[in-house]
């Protein structure tokens, strides 16, 4: 089958099928992270438990970060693992079994692709890219070079959240005509932090990569790049897959047809520039989705301020985090059903069970709980909400061919200008 075929045929649901030509592998898996950071160290820690993998190699572009990851392993194995500045020499080097890609968004896409392309199979962390052609881009690598590409949605396999799936599954909260994914946080309007040197260690200039370039601020690095457009999506593209991922899991439909966002930044006065209000409305064929997110009015007039709520004729289901799942049914006589959440410490989230899953899709030659192709199309339903914000328009999408449709300006928005010597990935 030709590979753009194949491509097609993957994104036509055929996701599930096993891998064509994999090579068989064994433990210990050679495992590299490219981005030592918050989570990148999470995950390594938990594959390192699996102990199936030893760790060949860290990268990352802040010399603080890779120092005190590598004393770490070094304690944990009494090895000292090889350290990197730029990932290129890291896969080089290394020719890795496994690559942990947990870098900012911006560099998702060219850390995942070269480590794809390498050989390696990719734990890649969400959302899998910054604009949506990058993403097409890693599906076409993964499925060109048969590897697996896990992709951090872990609420797949948190055992509340399977179980709430087998529940909306069985009929028990009825027909299911709207879904309403939400994440919202207190907090004011905040302060600027000044722009500053960069500390000493961090190269700023390689932490930019292909993303435009700007001066270093105490704010973006580490961990807050999130709510800068540079470099990430705000709220929609750090919080928001995760609920979307759940409304695609739920829904039998690939995609949205219509997808529509307003909002804006109507309190944050910070210095970052995502919208700090956003609602968005992503029409399916069988039902309506929407998201809403504000960073700036804790919510106690509702009982939760995050996760989706599935209206159903017999009922709605709050699908929550720590707050587990609960069935509230339209007949008051009807008790309420009650889930609680079964969270792994630090961090409240499952990603030993997603590791997990990763190692065996890789021994099976099987597509894993979280494939890219799940990944992909999540993080477009983000991707197009950014877009359609920006535009002020409604975007028709095509999912199948992966194309806005009657709007040129809005499909030039789908990639973006790389900053040299940085090259935007191509299908
Ligand atoms: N799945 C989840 O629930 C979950 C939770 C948290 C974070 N994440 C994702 O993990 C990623 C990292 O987030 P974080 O909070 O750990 O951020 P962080 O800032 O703590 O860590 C990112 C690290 O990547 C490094 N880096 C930047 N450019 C690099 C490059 N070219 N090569 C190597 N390293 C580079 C940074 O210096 C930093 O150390 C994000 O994409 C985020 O969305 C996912």
């Amino acid at each position: 089958m030709q590979r753009r075929a194949f491509i097609r045929a993957a994104a036509a649901g055929l996701a599930g099928a096993p891998l064509l030509r994999l090579p068989s592998r064994r433990a210990p898996f050679r495992t590299v992270l490219i981005g030592t950071g918050w989570w990148g160290m999470n995950i390594l820690r938990t594959a390192l438990a699996s102990r199936l993998v030893r760790v060949a190699g860290l990268c990352d572009v802040d010399r603080r970060h890779l120092d005190a990851a590598q004393t770490e392993i070094d304690a944990l194995t009494g090895t000292r693992p090889a350290v990197y500045e730029d990932y290129r020499e890291l896969l080089e080097s290394e020719r890795p079994d496994i690559a942990i890609v947990a870098t900012p968004d911006h560099w998702h896409a060219l850390c995942a692709i070269a480590a794809i392309r390498r050989g390696a199979h990719v734990y890649l962390e969400k959302p899998i890219c910054h604009t949506l052609d990058e993403g097409k881009a890693i599906l076409a690598a993964a499925r060109d070079q048969d590897r697996v590409v896990q992709v951090g949605t872990h609420r797949r396999v948190s055992p509340h959240n399977m179980s709430a799936m087998r529940f909306l599954r069985s009929g028990s909260v009825g027909d299911i005509g709207m879904v309403r994914a939400f994440v919202h946080y207190g907090g004011g309007p905040g302060s600027v932090t000044p722009d500053s040197q960069p500390p000493e260690g961090l190269n700023w200039d390689l932490w930019c990569g292909p993303a435009p370039y700007r001066p270093f601020n105490a704010r973006i690095h580490p961990r807050g790049f999130r709510q800068y457009l540079d470099y990430a999506n705000g709220q929609l593209g750090d919080w928001g897959i995760h609920w979307l991922d759940q409304v695609l899991w739920w829904t039998e439909e690939r995609f949205p047809h219509t997808v529509y966002s307003t909002g804006g930044r109507h309190v944050k006065a910070d210095g970052t520039d995502a919208p700090d209000t956003q609602v968005a409305t992503f029409s399916f064929a069988s039902f309506t989705a929407t998201w809403e997110h504000r960073l700036y009015a804790a919510n106690r007039a509702e009982r939760t301020n995050i996760g989706c709520y599935f209206y159903g004729t017999r009922g709605t289901l709050h699908l929550g985090w720590r707050d587990g799942w609960t069935f509230y049914p339209s007949r008051q006589a009807d008790p309420e059903v009650h889930e609680a959440a079964e969270l792994d410490a630090p961090d409240d989230q499952n990603i030993r069970a997603l590791w997990d899953d990763f190692i065996r899709a890789i021994n099976t030659g099987s597509r894993p709980v979280c494939d890219i192709d799940h990944g992909y199309r999540a993080t477009a339903m983000c991707l197009l909400a950014m877009i359609s914000l920006r535009t002020g328009r409604s975007l028709s999408w095509d999912g199948e061919q992966g194309r806005i449709l009657g709007d040129v300006e809005a499909a030039t928005m789908m990639r973006r200008p790389y900053r040299e010597p940085w090259v935007y990935p191509e299908v």
